[in-house]
């Protein structure tokens, strides 16, 4: 099958959250598929165009209609691959719209990525090739399956299109006079386009697309329903039918404390104590907390933003500190979260370490470290860092919803099964039933290493993500 993904970020390119991730694992795994052929279509971002690293050879250039716009779209494919499986990588060069410092957050983003989707498909049409599915993702990509039902059907007729929604916050929003000012489609798509007398991109491809998937099963539930559509709601569940929840897979060559090199004891469920322990006091000497081997490590490492739930570990952190615990916090984001951990790390030194940066190799470190992996999100669409934290060995207490509650079975001490600690209501308290459980296991070490080893062996590579994927583009292909 002829597979093409379109997305504003992918790793190892250009990333800044889990979408990018997603858009190296999942094409990957993809491209492996014995019949399958997968391009990648990425923006030629400035970041992108000056790293060495990455040589990418021009192969044409042409012209894009926005509107009363023509702008030159320059298409380069990426020069080498690494394995003979991997996807070919085109990038859509213009200095004027991504020859920038960043990737997201300009005034113009709406004009920016209209102007991607369709630049993908005038590259299409120039490079004659018709792929089979068109995978498209979040707003930033979400003109696509609109334009191409609007203007490109004769010229891409096979081409079915499926977009996979990641984050359901950003939509695509933007004034009415976009449609009529940089759109520039026909005029039977105003009503399309239109929502609450607005531009609304992620409903017109929710509309428009043959398929619409999200990042869990439990998440595609969720997001018919107002707490979690962010206004939505009606649009997803008129068009129920064509929406599909697959669980996103994890980089396992990526995320190994076998062969991580920023970790000082690499290790795998074998040896896991032994290099468990000697990453745990590497961390607590590298943060200046107290080497206590005994003492349960617990961490998070997350975008300081509300909706990651925050304000639940902000109401449990006293009561917590009064426990024989240690608590490392890593990320950056909102002033009132990084105020907060800043004040509790000054008051209980011994206890609190607040690491306010970006640092993906103490994350790694972090992860080998710490016993217990707190992430009490208020919706998750799917969650990749507690998968992350599971393959090297340290128990997940989640709040179960979206793709926490598809990762995350809660542990059964009975039966000896389940793969974290979770709680059902969005509150304070019931978070610290879940952590008080993961403490009084942490004390009984034959469950606790009985858990760590289900949580390390279970398989949460693409491999299944990706045969699912595809049964949708076969059922797609009718
Ligand atoms: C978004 C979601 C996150 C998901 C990721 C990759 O960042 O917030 O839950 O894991 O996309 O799909």
């Amino acid at each position: 099958m002829r597979i093409a993904m379109v997305a504003s970020e992918a790793a190892p390119f250009a990333k800044s959250g889990g979408l990018g991730d997603v858009m190296l694992g999942l094409p990957s795994e993809l491209a492996r598929i014995p019949g399958n052929e997968v391009c990648l279509f990425l923006p030629y971002y400035k970041r992108i165009k000056e790293n060495a690293a990455i040589e990418a050879e021009f192969c044409m250039d042409f012209r894009v209609k926005l509107s009363w716009r023509e702008q030159y779209a320059g298409l380069f494919r990426l020069k080498r691959k690494v394995t003979k499986n991997q996807p070919t990588v085109y990038f859509i060069d213009n200095e004027y719209y991504f020859g920038r410092d960043g990737l997201y957050g300009y005034l113009d983003d709406g004009e920016r990525y209209a102007y991607f989707a369709k630049a993908v498909l005038d590259a299409m049409v120039a490079l004659n090739y018709s792929p089979d599915v068109i995978q498209t993702n979040d707003w930033q990509t979400a003109m696509l399956p609109v334009y191409l039902n609007a203007m490109y059907r004769a010229k891409l007729p096979e081409a079915k299109t499926v977009f996979t929604i990641h984050n359901i916050e950003y939509q695509g929003w933007a004034n009415p006079d976009f449609f009529d000012n940089v759109l520039g489609l026909p005029e039977s798509y105003r009503g399309t386009m239109d929502m609450s007398g607005g531009v609304n991109m992620m409903k017109a491809a929710i509309e428009c697309a043959d398929a619409v998937s999200t990042v869990s099963e439990t998440y595609a539930q969720e997001i018919r329903y107002p707490y979690y559509a962010h206004g939505l709601d009606g649009i997803l569940s008129s068009h129920w039918y064509k929406l599909t929840g697959i669980t996103n897979g994890v980089d396992v060559s990526v995320f190994d404390p076998e062969t991580d090199k920023a970790l000082v004891s690499n290790y795998s469920v074998e040896n896991y104590k032994a290099g468990k322990a000697a990453n745990k006091a590497a961390i607590q000497r590298e943060l200046g907390l107290p080497v206590k081997p005994e003492t349960p490590l617990l961490t998070m490492i997350t975008r300081l933003a509300g909706h990651k739930g925050l304000d639940l570990l902000c109401y449990v952190a006293r009561r917590l500190m009064e426990e024989d615990v240690q608590l490392v916090i890593l990320g950056t984001g909102e002033q009132r979260f990084e105020n907060f951990f800043r004040g509790l790390a000054a008051e209980f030194p011994e206890k609190a370490s607040a690491q306010l940066k970006f640092d993906l190799g103490l994350a790694s470190r972090l992860y080998a470290a710490a016993d217990i992996y707190l992430m009490p999100s208020k919706s998750e669409p799917c969650g990749l860092s507690q998968m992350n934290a599971m393959r090297y060995g340290t128990v997940p207490v989640v709040n179960a919803t979206g793709g926490l509650k598809d990762t995350v079975p809660p542990v059964d001490p009975e039966k000896g099964t389940g793969l974290g600690f979770t709680f059902q209501s969005y509150n304070g308290d019931d978070f610290w039933g879940a952590i008080t459980r993961s403490l009084e296991m942490y004390h009984q070490p034959e469950a606790w290493d009985a858990l760590i080893r289900r949580d390390m062996e279970t398989d949460f590579s693409w491999k299944k993500p990706a045969e699912k994927y595809m049964d949708l583009f076969r059922r797609l292909k009718g």
